[in-house]
């Protein structure tokens, strides 16, 4: 069977990412009472990130060490990747050397990439496309807010701003799981037909739905979830700083006036970082609302969960008998 990587949560049934999320959350729960369960003994994770990264980095690294693992942190720049050597030698020499590998990349292409090369499961940890593990993350987060007598599927979460890859991802996730989605942002910087495909794709599966608009009171009318994310292409550099203040200052800025619009057990969300005063205000994001800090733990409840996850079913993938064999071969050496 081929190895499962974790490239695109379009890759999987909205019965797979509950999955993956319920793991996340019992694990979580275990590790909450103090029971710090040693699924990972002895598992090496290699992290290549091309980009800096906060959540991200301390996540992985910190879920690696609880579940008994360790983890190997490939800083930016310092590992070949496409260059010298080439993605292929990369990624069939990191099969080599450890368990599981993460990257943030530059390029959508080099994890995908690295995925068809590699031997390990390979996990995407954000590129110019899509962020799918702060998908996973959101989503546990959802759960643990859900409004009174509301399940996911009657959800209404709604994207401010540019259709950065969270936002793509934000999609792709709410309306696989069969949940309502809004995108309330600038014309030129509204999500784009092929990503539409997509969500129209999962939302013929699931139910859910998906609107973009530009119309202020039409996006928030009944918004369970408010989320936004920085105004700052992260790989789009063709636009100064003042240039895109113009566009998405001050209409998409999240406001109290803003948040009012939303149903009134509303919730405001954020991949973070954030840039205080442009996006959000701090009236919004330090609000008794703003659950952005309970997201940013639950990339650390996701990792745990998509790292056991994956490393399970390549542990599947292990020839009972040839461990048995050997077991039995270094016993003799080591009694002799
Ligand atoms: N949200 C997120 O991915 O944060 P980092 O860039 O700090 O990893």
């Amino acid at each position: 069977m081929p190895i499962k990587h974790f490239i695109d949560t379009n890759d999987f049934t909205k019965e797979e990412l509950m999955e993956i999320i319920n793991l996340s959350l019992k694990i979580k729960r275990c590790i909450k009472s103090g029971y710090y369960p040693q699924l990972l003994k002895n598992k090496s994770l290699g992290m290549i990130f091309q980009q800096s990264s906060t959540r991200t980095r301390v996540s992985f690294e910190t879920a690696m060490t609880q579940l008994g693992g360790h983890a190997q942190y490939l800083a930016p720049g310092q590992i070949q990747l496409g260059g010298h050597e080439t993605l292929e030698d990369t990624s069939c020499v990191l099969s080599r050397l450890v368990d599981i590998v993460m990257a943030r990349v530059d390029r959508h292409e080099s994890v995908a990439d690295l995925a068809r090369y590699a031997t390990i499961p390979v996990i995407n940890g954000m590129s110019d496309y899509n962020h799918p593990t702060q998908e996973m993350g959101d989503m546990c987060t959802i759960i643990e807010h859900l409004p009174e007598g509301k399940k996911l599927e009657d959800c209404k979460v709604v994207f401010v701003g540019d259709a950065t890859q969270v936002c793509t991802s934000l999609m792709f996730i709410t309306t696989k799981l069969g949940m309502h989605f809004t995108q309330f942002g600038p014309k030129g910087y509204q999500l784009k037909e092929d990503h539409l495909k997509i969500a129209e794709k999962n939302c013929k599966v699931s139910g859910g739905s998906y609107t973009i608009t530009d119309n202020e009171d039409e996006a928030l009318k009944d918004a369970d979830f408010v989320y936004t994310d920085v105004w700052y292409g992260l790989y789009d550099a063709e636009l100064s700083e003042e240039q895109r203040l113009a566009i998405f200052y001050p209409k998409y800025q999240v406001t109290p006036k803003m948040m009012k619009k939303a149903a009134p057990h509303v919730k405001f969300m954020h991949c973070l970082p954030a840039t205080r005063g442009e996006e959000v205000v701090n009236e919004v994001i330090d609000a008794p609302y703003s659950i952005v800090f309970d997201e940013a733990e639950n990339r650390l409840t996701a990792m745990r969960g998509l790292l056991v996850y994956f490393m399970n079913l390549a542990a599947k993938e292990i020839d009972k008998e040839e461990q048995a064999k050997s077991k039995a071969d270094l016993e003799e050496f080591m009694n002799n």
